[in-house]
């Protein structure tokens, strides 16, 4: 049976629709609220559904995560990054040919125009990369401007096959730009995460050196970020194409959402927290100030918005966190060794249990960064590349159906009318 809500508003009586969820909490239809005057007043959206979706699910207390109703463990642990791009984009694992053809349509699509790299020219070698990918990204509208229509299903195809394709490619270019070095082509013969590292590390007509345990460790971290469901990000995403906006400048307000350390940027201040701790010894005095009310510390790398027992893509990149190291003979690393204190000594404290504040994928994520060699300032790069195969899904899910353009309302706590007085009277 369905199941209603009654509200009543100054003796007038509202039946709203419960509407069933497949997994997960059911939502009361406020869209005729409007009607009798009021609106919902939900702040950071704290229990607000802006949309619904077919592609991931959340259930923040049990630690669970899938995708198209796979469980990110099993992608992780037996897919490959576009494997699962395929997935997000298409509702269905590939079949073997279909993978094949879906590889090729990337590797095809890799190479920056030679004209449109000089946009890296109107930057300083100081520029931060993610500004750097932001730009780029949503200067692709400028190189494709004939395949804009985004009521077309073949554009929109299109538009998700390039930003998947460039976006390693457009990554590997802010780090050669930050380091001055020569850009490297892109290899059709590597694999999607073999290919960035090459060209970032490779060196130009040379072939790759890449370890096959990185490859697969920057293949896993892609898989643990491709999509978590209404983000800031992919939120922001859905708001600016809900303007008809196109679908790379839609990515790029993504990416500069994703660029906050509440949000991509807290991989990178991971690391930035561990240096400024700068020694073991220091990790109490730093969780002492992270509990403080008057300090605005917070420990970067706990707590998230939505898992509120465990992260399930932290306890993946642990593994894979390991295995770097060990390869890299990191173990002894003096910020490796501040993180273990740091997780031990959050993990006892009754502030971070009471809280449910666990370490979340960035805390793994960036010391596994680091130990690969990449710069702090790569890292929310590397999640924004891991990402875009989410932003633009949800971007083709919204439009392939009637939506409307996002128009949150709000409370007016300001003013009341007043008259305008003359400059010389106030
Ligand atoms: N260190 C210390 N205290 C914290 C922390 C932290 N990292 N995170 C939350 N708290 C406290 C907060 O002060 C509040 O305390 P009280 O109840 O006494 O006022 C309580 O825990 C609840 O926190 P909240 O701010 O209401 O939680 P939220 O859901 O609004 O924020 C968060 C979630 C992720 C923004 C926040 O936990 C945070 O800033 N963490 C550090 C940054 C970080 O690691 N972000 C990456 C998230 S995972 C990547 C992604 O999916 O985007």
């Amino acid at each position: 049976m369905k199941q209603t809500v009654t509200l009543n508003i100054e003796g007038k009586s509202l039946e709203l629709p419960v509407l069933e969820a497949i997994a997960g909490a059911s939502v009361i239809d406020v869209r005729s609220l409007s009607s009798a005057g009021v609106f919902t007043y939900d702040p950071g959206f704290l229990s607000t559904a802006s949309c619904d979706s077919k592609i991931t699910f959340i259930d923040g207390d049990a630690g669970i995560l899938m995708h198209r109703g796979y469980p990110i463990e099993q992608l992780a642990d037996q897919s490959e990054h576009l494997e699962v791009c395929y997935l997000l984009l298409h509702g269905e694992l590939p079949a073997e040919d279909q993978l094949a053809t879906f590889k090729n349509d990337i590797n095809e699509r890799m190479p920056i125009d030679s004209q449109f790299a000089k946009i890296f020219d109107g930057f300083t070698r100081s520029a931060h990369p993610m500004s750097m990918l932001c730009a780029a990204v949503a200067g692709l509208a400028a190189q494709f401007h004939e395949g804009l229509d985004i009521y077309n299903e073949a554009h929109r195809k299109e538009s998700a096959l390039q930003l998947i394709a460039k976006m390693p490619t457009l990554a590997a270019m802010t780090y050669r730009k930050i380091t001055e070095q020569p850009f490297i082509d892109p290899n059709p013969e590597l694999g999607y995460a073999e290919n960035f590292l090459n060209m970032c590390f490779g060196e130009p007509g040379r072939a790759s050196q890449v370890s096959s345990t990185m490859a697969s460790a920057l293949d896993k971290i892609f898989i643990l970020h491709a999509d978590h469901e209404q983000n800031a990000s992919t939120s922001t995403v859905r708001l600016a194409g809900s303007t008809e906006a196109n679908p790379y400048a839609a990515i790029a307000a993504g990416i500069a959402a994703l660029w906050g350390p509440s949000h991509g940027g807290a991989n990178e201040a991971v690391l930035n927290m561990l240096e400024e701790i700068g020694d073991i010894n220091e990790v109490a005095r730093y969780v002492d100030k992270a509990k403080d009310k008057d300090d605005p510390f917070k420990l970067m790398g706990f707590g998230h918005r939505v898992y509120k027992n465990f992260d399930p893509r932290a306890l993946v990149m642990q593994d894979s966190c390991h295995a770097v190291l060990a390869e890299k003979n990191a173990q002894d690393e003096p910020l490796l060794e501040i993180a273990k204190q740091l997780e031990k000594i959050a993990r006892e404290e009754p502030y971070f249990i009471e809280r449910k504040l666990y370490p979340n994928i960035d805390f793994y994520s960036g010391i596994t960064l680091k130990a690969m060699g990449i710069p702090t300032s790569m890292y929310t790069v590397l999640f924004a590349l891991g990402r875009t195969p989410g932003w633009i899904s949800h971007w083709c899910e919204m439009l392939s159906e009637p939506f409307k353009i996002g128009r949150p309302r709000q409370l007016y706590l300001g003013s009341a009318q007043r008259n305008y007085t003359d400059i010389g009277s106030r």
